[in-house]
């Protein structure tokens, strides 16, 4: 399903060099020929990874059987469930490694649509270092979310922004594009978060680095198939995490 009233533009984004679509995905079988077809044909030149955490559902097997077909999707299969921030770290070491000169983050359930993709590389080829896919902004929406859902995601922004003195609007969010030299100067090595406060903590690395962080309004489509991986343990990791690196920062040791 798609909602955003963005064109299906033909535009080139070569300007931008070689692109890579990093899609992490535990239990998203009936997800995954769908994401994996709009992202082609929404931004054709961009090449895709599926990292997928060993999903008992048989994802990674049908990744697999997709990338026979298409020479720009390719799989990472990883032993087992590590959380989503794993899983991205190891997928941009992949694509650095390659030489890949963009580097996206996008969920394989649909809520961060393909379509809009365009949107955010705009806003690398305008001058951006990482670019922000963004609910809180103005033009930004959620659809379909139950109100505990938002609750929750408002809530974890407000408090990161406070905890760490950070403008950002959606700090949690994860529809996102960096440039390369981006991601080289986050200190990657470094990040040890697992869950969804990976998201937090590589903005709060890009804006502490002086990197030029920009929120370009998305418009969130909650998933219509599979279910969300979001639990207690992933929040609780988050609150600990943010308030750690909030009290830190202001002893001035971070
Ligand atoms: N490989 C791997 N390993 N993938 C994972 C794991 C994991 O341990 N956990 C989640 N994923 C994948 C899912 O399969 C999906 O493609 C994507 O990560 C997002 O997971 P969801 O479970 O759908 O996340 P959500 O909709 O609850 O949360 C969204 O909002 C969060 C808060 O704003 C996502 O956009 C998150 O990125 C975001 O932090
Ligand atoms: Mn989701």
């Amino acid at each position: 399903m798609t909602t955003s009233e963005e064109p299906v533009g033909e535009r080139s984004f070569a300007d931008l060099g070689k692109i890579l679509v990093i899609i992490p995905t535990y239990n998203e079988i009936e997800n995954l020929p769908r994401i994996t077809a709009r992202v082609r044909a929404a931004v054709p030149e961009a090449h895709v990874l599926i990292a997928d955490d060993n999903s008992p559902d048989g994802t990674g097997r049908l990744a697999d059987e997709l990338a026979a077909e298409d020479p720009n999707l390719q799989v990472m299969h990883r032993a087992g469930k590590e959380g989503l921030g794993a899983a991205y770290l190891a997928g941009f070491r992949w694509g650095l490694d390659r030489g890949y000169d963009v580097l996206v983050e996008m969920d394989a359930d649909g809520s961060h649509q393909p379509e809009e993709l365009p949107r955010l590389l705009t806003g690398l080829e305008t001058g951006a270092d990482l670019v922000l896919g963004s609910r809180w902004v103005t033009g930004g929406r959620v659809v379909n979310w139950p109100k505990s859902r938002e609750v929750l995601s408002r809530g974890g922004s407000m408090y990161s922004r406070l905890a760490l003195g950070v403008q950002l609007r959606d700090i949690t969010g994860g529809y996102r594009a960096f440039r390369r030299a981006t991601l080289e100067g986050l200190g990657m090595d470094e990040v040890a978060s697992q869950g969804y406060c990976f998201q937090v903590d590589l903005a709060w690395r890009a804006v502490r680095k002086g990197y030029r962080v920009v929120e370009v309004p998305i418009t969130f489509v909650e998933r219509e198939l599979g279910a969300s991986k979001m639990s207690r343990s992933i929040v609780l990791e988050a609150l600990g995490r943010v308030t750690v690196w909030g009290v830190r920062s202001r002893l001035g040791r971070s």
